[in-house]
């Protein structure tokens, strides 16, 4: 089997873990394999599906002039608001026709290298099951909606399904390096929450915004986060919280772009210099920002989820 230190260089192995690395530690569920993969997609009921489709329709009504062009086109591509969860092999044929990638059914967040290993071989894993109507507004463990629908239109772009599979083969280096925190926020600030420009707007491409109707406002719109220009060194630094609205968010040129500053440059060196915890909170605007739009940080100063106070 491929080590850690030496993988495989088609990544087609999943790699052993040396003793001293750090990783989350997850149990495994005893129906799953070393791959974490399910053995089938799960049989949803009709109430399943009408949760989809309730969820699929209002963000249909936002996302329009909300969300990037890619994303747009790829919702139609794979024709994602045909009416229920997707089944996905069917799915995975489609994409596979336009990008190589494919959807594989998890049980739960899985460990961090068995993720990276199936984005290197552009596989998506996303969650075997759907939120219920008691928690439709918001859920913290990403399920078939925030996979399917928020992140695998995007990978119907041939630019941004190559920085993901990337993104999977970089992870082993940020293993070595004990630097899994600098690259869990470069995915937050990018494949998660973020921007893009376009046609002079900003326009959402993080799946964490687009499956969800007040950051789909928040982010795009609202007085209170500060949106800066992506820039990897400072990102990799910065602080991100999982259970609110974004106090920033970051904006790229193109994918391109993301692609330019992050696949093609050499981590190394970044990761020698990075330290293990972050320098920067997640409200901070500093020397080298490029500031689109500097945010009152009202919502959060207010107190942000859980006081009441308005996304603005
Ligand atoms: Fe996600």
């Amino acid at each position: 089997m491929a080590t850690l230190a030496d993988p495989q260089p088609d990544f087609a192995i999943l790699p052993d873990m040396a003793a001293d690395v750090f990783t989350a530690p997850l149990a495994r569920p005893a129906h799953v394999g070393e791959d974490w993969l399910e053995p089938a997609q799960t049989d949803y009921s009709a109430d399943d599906h009408a949760v989809w489709d309730d969820l699929s329709a209002r963000q249909m009504e936002l996302l329009p002039g909300r969300a990037c062009s890619a994303f747009m086109a790829g919702l139609e591509k794979l024709d994602l608001s045909r009416g229920g969860i997707p089944e996905f092999g069917k799915l995975s044929e489609e994409l596979g026709a336009l990008t190589g990638w494919s959807v594989v059914p998890v049980p739960m967040l899985i460990p961090d290298h068995v993720f990276f290993w199936h984005l290197a071989n552009r596989r998506f894993p996303a969650g075997n099951f759907i939120r219920t109507r008691e928690t439709f507004d918001y859920i913290q463990e990403p399920d078939v909606f925030h996979d399917v629908f928020g992140h695998v239109p995007m990978l119907t772009d041939p630019t941004y399904a190559d920085y993901m599979q990337e993104y999977g083969r970089a992870g082993w280096k940020a293993m070595r390096y004990n630097r899994l925190k600098a690259l869990g926020a470069l995915y937050w600030y990018t494949v998660e929450f973020g921007l893009i420009e376009e046609a002079g707007e900003v326009r959402a491409y993080g799946a964490g915004i687009l499956s969800g109707p007040t950051e789909a406002r928040f982010a795009v719109e609202a007085e209170s986060p500060n949106r800066i220009m992506l820039n990897v060194d400072r990102v990799m630094r910065t602080d991100y919280v999982i259970s609110d609205l974004q106090p920033a968010y970051f904006v790229i040129e193109s994918f391109a772009d993301l692609y330019r500053q992050t696949v093609e440059r050499d981590f190394d060196r970044l990761y020698r210099s990075l330290p293990a915890g972050f320098t920067y909170a997640n409200s901070a605007v500093i020397d080298v920002d490029n500031v689109l739009h500097r945010g009152t940080q009202e919502y959060h100063l207010r107190g942000g989820r859980g006081s009441g106070a308005l996304p603005v």
